[in-house]
C-alpha cells in the first residue's frame, strides 16, 4: 500500500515552488525597506507558551493544537502561530533591553493545527508574519497595516479589504465585557454550546460564533466602539488619521473580534473580495497586544503585528489571474552527440554553471533530435550543440531558440558570447 502525505499537508512541487520563492524574496525585501529583521524560532515549543500566550479558551489551544509528550516526559507544541514563539524568544533574549526600540521581526515558517481541511485551511501551513516590539504610538499600527496592504499590492493584488476595529484596553474591554454579559446572558438557552460557555470564559468570542450569526441578539449585542474610553477612543483615532494621511482605505467593522486572546487596540484583518476566491475570504489578521510580554516573563512591553498564510495570498493570486514572473524558460542547453563531444560537454556545462548561467544537459544518452526536443520542452533560450567535428575544430554551434539564428563560436568564447546575449548580460 502506497503512503501518501497526512490529510491537510500539501507538497510544493516545481513549478509551484518557483512562486513561493518568489513570494519570499517579496516579502523579505518589503520588510527591509521597512527595516523589519528576520528571526526563526523553533518549530516546537513548550505546551505552555501557547497557553498562556495564545490563550486556553482559545479554539487554537482547546482543540488544535499538535500536542504530544517528548521522550524526557515534557509536553511539546508544533506552533500553531508565530506570535508567542517571537515573544517568548524577544524575552529570553532580553530584546526589551537593546538600545533601538520598538524592535521589528519577521518570520516566515510553518505553523500546525489540527482543523478541519478545506481550502485554504491546512493543517500545515505557512505563515510570513511580522511583529514590532516596545512601543505604544499609533504610529508603528500604522506601520504594520502600510506593511500589510503593501506585501499584497506589491503582488499585484487589488480586490482587498482592509477591516479595522478596536478592542480598547483593558478598561474598556471590562466594561464592554460586562455589557455583553447582560445582553447575552437572557439568550443563553438559545446559544450554542461553544457560545454558552464563552458567555462565561471570553464573551467577546460570541461575536465571532459562525453557528448563532443569526440570532437576532446579535445584531443588537452592545458595541466595543461605545465602550472605548479616553486613551483607547484617542489611540484608535490617531491610527485612522495615519492611515487616512497615507491614503490606505479601510472599513470599521465592530464585530472583528479575532479569535487569539491577546488583542487590545488595533484589530484588523484583511480579506479578498475577488470573485471565487472561496468560502474564506481572510488574508491575514493581526493586531495590537499588551499583556503578553509581561504573560511570557518579559517587564510590561506591547507589540502590535500581523501575519498571513502564502497559501491563502497564492490563492487569491490565481483568484485574480496574476501570473508571477517565475517558471521562465532555462538560459541554456547543451545538445552534444559522439564521446568527444560529451566529455566536451560535461566540461562545457560546468563552466557555463561556474559563470552564473542556467545549464543543463541530457543524462539518458538520446539521439540528436531527443535532445533538441528536451530543449524545447524547457523552453532553452539558446541551444548550444557540440558533435565531435566542433570539438576537433573547437567551437560550437550556437542557436537562438527564439529567432532560429545559428552562430558558431569558438569553445573558448562560448561562455562570454552567452553572457553577453542573455538578459543582464552587457
Ligand atoms: P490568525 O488569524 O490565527 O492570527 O492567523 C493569521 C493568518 O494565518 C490567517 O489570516 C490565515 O492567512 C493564516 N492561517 C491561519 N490558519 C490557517 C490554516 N489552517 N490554513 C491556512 N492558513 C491559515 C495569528 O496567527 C496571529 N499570530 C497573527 C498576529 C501576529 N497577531 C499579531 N501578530
Amino acid at each position: 500500500m502506497s503512503i501518501n502525505a497526512p490529510r491537510g499537508t500539501q507538497d510544493l512541487l516545481p513549478g509551484v515552488s518557483e512562486k513561493w520563492q518568489y513570494v519570499e524574496k517579496v516579502l523579505a525585501d518589503l520588510c527591509r525597506r521597512y527595516h523589519y529583521k528576520e528571526i526563526r524560532t523553533p518549530i516546537f515549543e513548550h505546551t505552555e507558551l501557547f497557553q498562556r500566550g495564545v490563550g486556553d479558551s482559545t479554539d487554537i489551544v482547546q482543540k488544535e493544537m499538535y500536542t504530544f509528550e517528548d521522550r524526557g516526559g515534557r509536553s511539546i507544541t508544533l506552533r500553531p502561530e508565530g506570535t508567542a514563539s517571537v515573544v517568548r524568544s524577544y524575552v529570553q533574549h532580553k530584546g526589551y533591553g537593546l538600545p533601538n526600540q520598538p524592535v521589528k521581526y519577521f518570520y516566515v515558517g510553518p505553523m500546525f493545527r489540527y482543523e478541519r481541511p478545506q481550502q485554504g485551511r491546512l493543517r500545515q501551513f505557512v505563515q510570513f508574519g511580522i511583529e514590532a516590539l516596545g512601543s505604544d504610538d499609533p504610529a508603528i499600527d500604522a506601520e504594520v497595516l502600510a506593511l500589510a496592504m503593501s506585501a499584497y499590492e506589491e503582488l499585484g493584488l487589488k480586490s482587498l479589504k482592509l477591516v479595522l476595529n478596536s478592542l480598547g484596553d483593558k478598561e474598556s474591554r471590562e466594561a464592554h465585557r460586562e455589557a455583553l454579559v447582560a445582553h447575552f446572558q437572557p439568550h443563553k438557552e438559545e446559544l450554542c454550546a461553544d457560545c454558552q460557555v464563552r458567555l462565561d470564559q471570553n464573551p467577546l468570542r460570541i461575536l465571532d460564533c459562525k453557528k448563532d450569526r443569526d440570532h437576532p441578539a446579535m445584531e443588537t449585542a452592545p458595541s466595543i466602539l461605545d465602550y472605548l474610553n479616553e486613551y483607547s477612543q484617542k489611540y484608535f483615532n490617531q491610527v485612522k488619521n495615519y492611515l487616512d494621511s497615507m491614503g490606505i482605505d479601510y472599513v470599521i467593522d465592530p464585530n472583528l473580534v479575532r479569535g487569539l486572546d491577546y488583542y487590545n487596540h488595533t484589530a484588523f484583518e484583511i480579506m479578498s473580495e475577488a470573485e471565487g476566491f472561496g468560502a474564506i475570504t481572510t488574508l491575514s489578521g493581526g493586531g495590537r497586544y499588551t499583556g503578553l510580554v509581561e504573560e511570557i516573563g518579559g517587564p510590561e512591553t506591547s507589540g502590535i503585528g500581523f501575519a498571513f498564510s502564502i497559501e491563502r495570498l497564492l490563492m487569491a493570486l490565481e483568484a485574480e489571474e496574476i501570473e508571477l514572473p517565475v517558471n521562465e524558460g532555462l538560459d541554456c542547453y547543451v545538445v552534444s552527440f559522439g564521446d568527444e563531444a560529451a566529455q566536451e560537454a560535461v566540461k562545457l556545462t560546468y563552466q557555463l554553471r561556474n559563470a552564473g548561467v542556467q545549464v543543463d544537459k541530457d543524462y539518458q544518452n538520446r539521439k540528436m533530435k531527443a535532445q533538441f526536443k528536451s530543449a524545447d520542452r524547457l523552453q532553452a533560450k539558446y541551444v548550444v550543440v557540440l558533435g565531435d567535428r566542433e570539438v576537433e575544430n573547437q567551437v560550437v554551434n550556437v542557436k537562438n531558440m527564439q529567432s532560429g539564428e545559428q552562430q558558431e563560436v569558438p569553445i573558448a568564447e562560448v561562455v562570454q558570447h552567452l553572457q553577453q546575449q542573455l538578459p543582464g548580460g552587457e
